[in-house]
């Protein structure tokens, strides 16, 4: 499959049209940003561990029933994706506190949670992603309540699938942040990306960071937390 007109590009990636109407091809940068942009970067390699790590995510996803854009892995950046539109929210969830929750609610990074959090952002740059609750998605018609119940299932069941598979390979799974789009027939599918970017990734025992905290946080050693995560899970 070829890629066509380039339809969007954003901060990590590129989404091209192909000749084919169904499908689109994601390309994956190495450019980084953090704080909604404020900080810029690059991480030398990023775009293939995101791609890859993706996909391997999405394919065992897949295999317990979860439903995703991921098509097929055309090269080490490139892959094809089924076309949707992206429904508006930004899902997280999250196993224990960190980042803004644990700002927000005094808690101390690493304190468990009793159960998995679900948190909504309405997608949007320029109001800095705002969490929104059930009344506000509905009011703002970002997305139906039957929509809403199903992306809400399928968070939690990937979070149980991620959990499992996190923790077979030495992986705390503190956090993560999940996209899903709608296909031309409606159906709520799983879509964009789960990598060292969108996910917060601790070693179970030492609890160092192997996600892209290092870059927000300047602490070093980014390339080489991308690349462990990408060792453990068995793809280099
Ligand atoms: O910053 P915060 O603690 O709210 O992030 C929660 C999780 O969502 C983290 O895993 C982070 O990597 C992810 N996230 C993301 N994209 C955003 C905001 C958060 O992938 N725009």
């Amino acid at each position: 499959m070829q890629k066509t007109e380039l339809l969007y590009e954003g901060k990590a990636k590129k989404v091209y049209a192909t000749e084919n109407p169904d499908y689109c091809i994601v390309s994956y940068k190495d450019d980084a940003t953090a704080f909604n942009g404020l900080k810029k970067g690059t991480i030398v390699g990023k775009g293939v561990v995101n791609n890859r790590m993706s996909n391997f995510m999405f394919q065992l996803l897949e295999k317990h029933g979860i439903k995703t854009h991921f098509v097929e892995e055309l090269s080490d950046r490139d892959t094809v994706v089924r076309k949707v539109s992206i429904v508006p929210l930004e899902v997280i969830v999250r196993n224990k506190a960190a980042g803004s929750l644990s700002k927000r609610l005094g808690l101390e990074e690493g304190t468990p949670m009793r159960v998995p959090v679900l948190e909504f952002c309405y997608k949007n740059d320029d109001l800095g992603d705002p969490m929104v609750n059930n009344y506000h998605i509905l009011a703002a018609g970002f997305a139906t309540q039957e929509e809403i119940d199903k992306i809400s299932s399928m968070a939690l069941k990937v979070n149980e699938l991620m959990l499992e598979f996190f923790k077979s390979i030495g992986v705390d799974l503190i956090d993560f942040k999940i996209e899903f789009g709608k296909t031309s027939d409606g159906e709520i599918i799983l879509a964009d990306e789960i990598s060292p970017d969108t996910c917060r990734f601790w070693d179970i025992n030492t609890h160092e960071k192997l996600d892209k905290d290092r870059f927000r946080r300047d602490m070093g050693g980014v390339e080489e937390a991308y690349a462990e995560m990408m060792k453990r899970i068995g793809l280099n």
